[in-house]
């Protein structure tokens, strides 16, 4: 064991690792604490933070340094130095001293740099001098037009220091410089409400760049912002995609040349002849103009880029996870071959249902079409299922100029699929398919295995779902002609999505989508962001229960786990405008809504005891005030977290009175809950919203109504999130595992026997028996029932956080085995260092090995009830049970 701390490590910014392009003009920086000893915590700090590296290893640091700062604090170290400059990188490091007073080495060197539009005080509507341009290539409601290209040739004179691409578009982009990819990054720059704001990315393009002839040369795709969204056509935001873009050159003598988009760029169609999100994308190979983005290429034939107005949204910096390949994936066998409706078609699996795209190499004669085909099931006779795409076509086609092959990747749209079908081309074999899978890259920060297979291809499934989701939104699907930011569906989700993977700044933005779709009355939209067209009113103006609560439930969500009080600063007065909205519209404290006749929300959603999605029979009145109270609890911890006691002591007193509300409209003298449905008592039991004298009686209801069925749930979206973590958290720890580990309908197992390698939208989408579910409706990749997550972790594996400690800075280690799972183990990147537990049970014999990381401390709670409490380090326990 080393005598001293080691250097710190995992040095992050923002929550990101070295993040390029980033306009926060006091960024938070973070590390974690190198050192496994017993108990070993920091006792203070020092950061250096300068603009020369070298200068940075001599200890000068000339942009801020802190000195030794005597404070455990390792995250959300906020920036306190000069006024920072855009386009600067700042260098970084730290060096801790331990409990003893003995001093670490520095850190190795960390970095971030600042984007263009950093300590401007109005919002910025265009980057720099860059104009907003367009094409002429317009198409409308119905159809995708050509996607445009767009190039400007340049000359560079000198040796080239640095360059940086600033970019964004209405729509997507994809940008080359000389021939290559400024990135690999897809669908940028992603989706938000793009009248209020558009975000815009940096790259470092220096090694792009030639002393001489240059060229830049950006494709624009319609994506979300004039494709189709939803089931209501295309052109929400605008008509035709638009480009804004700077690139920076610094040369060697220090000169700097930009070349703004501007009307000197030169746009034409090329060989991408339509694309769309849901639809497909449609390469022809004989419009290809080979060398098109490169230095040379003759472009006096094209149009000169039409000027446009800038829009009146922000363009902010993205300040979280790119969407990018994340992983390939090949098929698990050669195709079948097979006759659909006299064309010949190959069937590719993929072995796993997935999101992204499919690197196809293909074969054909000059002219002939060659069709690719997506779909997450196959129908007994071997063919695609797509009927639950509904409208959705999820087609890519490529016509052929010669006999070459082709190596195709489509560049603006994705589909959700397992298989891939070809046709119009020559037969292909298994190395010619890969499937890309694409999503918001962010960090994997947790691991869960346990002794039950099932239950470890659970995990599997939750965490495809999260990565099939998280493009950019938190979607309901990836697949069909919806995938939009449902809040009920992200909200219930959330706190296991934090466990899989580092969600934080994902979290972050999506709270701003929220915000700019916050009314003007207070309340918060079903989905987020919302378009205009097609949806109905309550969709875009008033989630109701267990969906619009996404706004304070998901950052509060972002506080306890990764300890960010930024979030609840920046959307403070949001949240409480939407409690006010709920207080406006409550009647005597029951939560109802004003504005729609009848419109109390989708109650609980997919409910089994219901026979229809709407007509599940937990009350949603019920549903709505228990959030209600949900919601203020959550308040009253934020209005603490940022000292405002006033606040606070205000939101104690109405959830007093909604829960004496929820009472008397929604609970008996006996203890029954109305409706006697297992949602109502774990809402009621969940939310604390009865007087301890009447929970046993509810418990034993909720016992009741489980047990008689099987043990089966019978809740929906706004249940089945709570059933494992209350029945546990009121000591019924074996009908929590008699959920889990049901097998058949309706459970968390049962998919998995009927095939499912990603969560589904209902407990039965398809089965063996009787084949696919209510089209209407059936996604194969729906995260909402992967809540259970949460428990899994926290219970079964029993890697917790302190609930009354944000950012897991004291964890709760409790474990519970069980005899069909006996064995379990949990690793969490936490914003502290990786905690961990691992546990087995041989017949009476109990072993734990728990790990709480450096600068953290634990409380353990051992099945045989014993609890100690712990200091950061590694520990290990043996006990007969
Ligand atoms: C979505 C859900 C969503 C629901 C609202 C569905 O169409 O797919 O996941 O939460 O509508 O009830």
């Amino acid at each position: 064991m080393p005598k001293l701390p080691g250097a710190p490590h995992h040095l992050r910014v923002e929550q990101l690792d070295r993040p390029l392009g980033l306009d926060t003009a006091q960024p938070r920086l973070a590390w974690w604490v190198h050192d496994p000893r017993t108990s070993a915590r920091q006792s203070a700090y020092h950061v250096q933070v300068a603009t020369d590296p070298a200068a940075l290893a001599r200890g000068e640091a000339d942009a801020w340094d802190t000195g030794r700062v005597e404070s455990e604090q390792s995250i959300h170290v906020v920036y306190a130095g000069e006024a920072l400059r855009p386009s600067t990188r700042y260098h970084w490091r730290v060096r801790t001293w331990d409990g003893d007073g003995e001093p670490s080495p520095w850190s190795l060197p960390a970095w971030w740099e600042t984007g263009l539009n950093i300590g401007q005080p109005d919002p910025q509507h265009a980057l720099g001098e860059a104009q907003w341009i367009a094409s002429d290539l317009v198409a409308d409601e119905e159809r995708a037009a050509p996607c445009p290209q767009f190039r400007k040739a340049f000359s560079l004179e000198g040796p080239i220091g640095s360059a940086r691409l600033y970019i964004t578009a209405l729509g997507l982009y994809d940008a080359q410089i000389n021939g290559q990819p400024a990135t690999d990054e897809a669908l940028n720059p992603g989706w938000t409400d793009y009248q209020t704001r558009v975000t815009y990315r940096t790259y470092d393009v220096t090694d792009l760049l030639n002393t001489g002839d240059n060229a830049i040369g950006v494709t624009l795709g319609d994506g979300w912002y004039a494709g189709h969204i939803a089931w209501a056509g295309r052109q929400h935001y605008g008509d035709r995609p638009k480009l804004n873009a700077l690139l920076r050159v610094t040369l060697g003598d220090g000169q700097t040349v930009t070349i703004p988009t501007d009307t000197t760029w030169r746009t034409a169609a090329g060989h991408v002849v339509s694309a769309d999100l849901y639809m497909g994308e449609h390469h022809d190979r004989r419009k290809a103009t080979p060398g098109w983005a490169a230095p040379g290429f003759d472009d006096t034939a094209w149009s000169r880029a039409t000027p446009c107005d800038p829009p009146q949204a922000a363009v902010d910096a993205a300040a979280y996870p790119a969407i990018r390949p994340v992983q390939a994936l090949t098929p698990v066998a050669e195709p079948t071959t097979l006759d659909d409706d006299g064309v010949a078609v190959q069937v590719f699996d993929l072995g796993q249902n997935m999101v992204g795209r499919a690197r196809v190499t293909l074969r054909g004669e000059p002219g002939q079409t060659a069709r690719v085909r997506f779909a997450e099931m196959l129908q007994a006779d071997g063919t695609l299922y797509t009927d639950n795409l509904r409208k959705a076509k999820a087609t890519d086609y490529v016509t052929f100029a010669d006999g070459e092959p082709i190596l195709f990747e489509p560049s603006f749209t994705f589909h959700g699929f397992r298989y891939v079908e070809v046709s119009g081309c020559a037969p292909m074999s298994r190395e010619d398919v890969v499937g890309v899978v694409l999503c918001s890259d962010l960090e994997p920060t947790g691991t869960f295995t346990c002794s039950n297979e099932l239950v470890n291809q659970l995990q599997s499934n939750i965490v495809w779902g999260q990565r099939g989701n998280f493009l950019d939104v938190p979607t309901d699907c990836p697949q069909r002609d919806e995938r939009l930011g449902w809040t009920g569906d992200a909200q219930v989700f959330v706190r296991t999505a934090a466990f899989n993977m580092n969600v934080g700044p994902f979290f972050d933005k999506w709270q701003r989508d929220l915000s700019d779709e916050q009314q003007d009355t207070g309340s918060i939209p079903s989905v987020a962001p919302v378009v205009a067209k097609g949806l109905s009113k309550q969709i875009q103006t008033d989630g109701g229960p267990a969906w619009s609560d996404a706004y304070i439930i998901c950052p509060w969500t972002m506080y306890r786990c990764f300890g960010d009080t930024r979030i609840l600063e920046d959307h403070y007065d949001g949240m409480c405008r939407f409690l006010e909205y709920l207080a406006d519209t409550a009647n005597n404290h029951i939560r109802t809504s004003r504005d729609f006749a009848g419109w109390h929300g989708y109650g609980d959603w997919l409910a089994t005891d219901g026979v229809h999605p709407w007509t599940a029979p937990t009350p949603r009145d019920l549903i709505g005030t228990a959030y209600y109270a949900y919601d203020l609890a959550l308040m009253v911890q934020i209005a603490q977290a940022l000292a405002k006691t006033d606040d606070a002591t205000r939101f104690i007193a109405l959830r007093e009175q909604v829960v004496a509300a929820f009472n008397r409209a929604f609970v008996t003298d006996d203890g029954r809950v109305v409706g006697d449905t297992q949602t109502g008592y774990l809402l009621a039991l969940g939310f604390d919203l009865l007087p301890e004298d009447k929970r046993p009686a509810a418990l034993a209801q909720l016992r009741w109504l489980i047990e008689s069925r099987g043990p089966a749930l019978t809740t929906g979206f706004v249940g089945s999130p709570l059933l494992c973590p209350v029945l546990s958290r009121f000591g019924a720890h074996d009908l929590a595992y008699a959920l889990l580990l049901r097998e058949d309908y309706p459970g968390w197992l049962y998919s998995i026997h009927q095939g499912a390698t990603t969560m589904w939208e209902r407990w039965n989408s398809f089965t063996h028996k009787d084949g696919f579910g209510p089209v209407g409706m059936n996604s194969f990749n729906h995260y909402a029932y992967g809540a259970v997550g949460q428990w899994m972790y926290a219970t079964v594996a029993g890697l917790d956080a302190d609930p009354d400690v944000p950012a897991f800075k004291r964890l709760v280690i409790a474990p519970v085995p069980h005899e069909q799972v006996t064995h379990a183990e949990a690793t969490l990147d936490t914003p502290y260092g990786q905690a961990a537990t691992s546990w087995s049970l041989t017949g009476t014999r109990f072993t734990l090995d728990a790990t709480a990381p450096a600068n953290t401390t634990a409380e353990l709670r051992l099945p045989n009830g014993e609890s100690h409490d712990l200091p950061a380090g590694t520990h290990h326990f043996e006990i007969t049970l």
